[in-house]
């Protein structure tokens, strides 16, 4: 029972795993699982899977008869086949005897092929179809657990004849980031210029907003070289590390710029009250965590039992700084209120808590689409069009960064700027309506 419980749980989430599809080293170590999730990747009509395997190792109890190796062994399968096989789990019935699934080997293939020499067993793989499959490792011997080390790679052929280690409907990622490194460098140039002509008004928060725009530039820039040298080799050399690095400090500096603009500072107040920074020093040491675990995430894979619990971890964390960071903003508003019945300036007070409102609206549209609609549109899509839940990301990205830009770009004020009578009357007016409304 608890035993296709889990299994359950493991087929349900293996199609939710995104693999960085790069050649992998697996090392799996007295591992209990009936199955093991490897890696999902898009093959085009031209797919190949390559794999060594060394090292393996099957343990089981003392005084137990040998372990059947031909019932230990790898396979792929699509998502839709994933049902029958949960069905053949339930029934106590072994994975590798479903018709539904491509058969790889098993470990009993792995002893009588594997090179006496070197010790590692090789197989290449002629993807039959043009689909999207999951591999995995399945062990139908009972209370036995293994280890082994294993190096995988996926690949399609391109036209010319080379090797193109990203999934199909992914293979148009570098140039889709490249796009997006020129938007954000030229959006940069825009803003630098931008904030040179309204020298007299510019506020910190507006350099920050500046450093914002340069950091994801440059995580747009360090995430297409990635790519393409996945795309090309494999292995990401490097690129990883430096995309790591940018889009930890823009994933920090993001949610803090929010926090600021939430909270007024520097354009408002030049200062942050106690709460506000309580705010922030929830939100900071949350965004580490949730970088580290992005890191964890993309370097081991699903087959690393700790995997799931990393995921796990980054989505909470994720979830808490979102909801944390609208706190700010409805202070911010909640203020605002309360200050335009007090000082007599309501229609200067209106127009900075309609900001503070379509700010707020945007943050949580953000939020929404960045976590849950492309979610659903990684999980949805055929995976031949995979990149276009990227896309939607980024789109989605650059509009409300343009957006937030607009909104609280530094504006040359006019000191004789004077509201009439009557416009005073019908702010008024309108806050107090709002007030019923409530
Ligand atoms: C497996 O080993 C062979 C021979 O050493 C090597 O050519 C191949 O690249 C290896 N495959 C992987 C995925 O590491």
């Amino acid at each position: 029972m608890g035993l296709s419980w889990r299994v359950g749980v493991v087929l349900l989430l293996s199609w939710l795993a995104c693999s960085m599809a790069e050649i992998s080293h697996t090392h799996v170590e007295r591992d209990p699982r009936p199955i093991i999730l490897f890696e999902t990747f898009g093959f085009d009509s031209t797919g190949h899977i390559d794999m060594n395997v060394s090292d393996d190792m099957v343990y089981i109890p003392k005084g137990a008869p040998d372990a059947d190796q031909s019932v230990m062994g790898f396979f792929i399968t699509t998502a839709e086949a994933e049902t029958q096989l949960q069905i053949e789990l339930r029934n106590g019935g072994c994975v590798l005897d479903n018709p539904n699934i491509h058969k790889l080997f098993t470990l009993a293939d792995v002893e009588t092929g594997k090179n006496r020499d070197t010790g590692v067993y090789t197989h290449y793989y002629d993807v039959p179809d043009a689909r999207e499959y999951s591999m995995f490792f399945a062990n139908c011997q009972p209370n036995s657990v293994v280890s082994m080390k294993v190096r995988l790679a996926f690949y399609n052929i391109e036209p010319g004849g080379k090797k193109d280690y990203l999934p199909a409907g992914k293979t148009q990622l570098p140039k889709l980031f490249f796009l997006c490194f020129l938007i954000y460098a030229i959006a940069a140039g825009v803003w630098i210029y931008i904030c040179y002509r309204a020298k007299a008004t510019v506020h910190k928060i507006h350099w920050l907003m500046g450093g914002l725009v340069f950091l994801k530039a440059l995580t747009c820039l360090t995430q297409a070289g990635m790519y393409s040298w996945i795309k090309s080799t494999g292995q990401p050399d490097g690129w990883n590390i430096a995309f790591y690095v940018f889009s930890f400090f823009r994933g920090i500096m993001l949610f803090v710029v929010i926090v600021l603009i939430g909270t007024g500072w520097s354009f408002l107040k030049p200062f942050l009250q106690d709460k506000e920074k309580k705010v922030m020093m929830i939100v900071i040491p949350l965004q580490v965590l949730a970088n580290i675990a992005v890191v964890i995430l993309d370097e081991t894979g699903p087959s690393n039992r700790e995997w799931f619990t990393w995921r796990d971890i980054l989505h909470l964390v994720d979830i808490v700084c979102c909801c944390a960071i609208l706190f700010p903003i409805v202070w911010s508003i909640k203020h605002l209120r309360e200050a335009a019945s007090t000082d007599g300036k309501a229609a200067r007070n209106l127009i900075k808590l309609t900001l503070f409102r379509q700010f707020y609206v945007m943050v949580v549209s953000y939020i929404y689409f960045t976590r849950i609609v492309v979610y659903l549109l990684k999980s949805t899509t055929p995976y031949h069009y995979a990149w276009t839940a990227d896309l939607a990301d980024q789109a989605a990205a650059l509009l409300f960064y343009v957006l937030t830009g607009y909104k609280f770009r530094p504006v040359e004020q006019n000191p004789y700027f004077v509201l009439d009578d009557e416009e005073e009357e019908a702010a008024r007016e309108a806050l107090r309506d709002e007030e019923f409304d409530l």
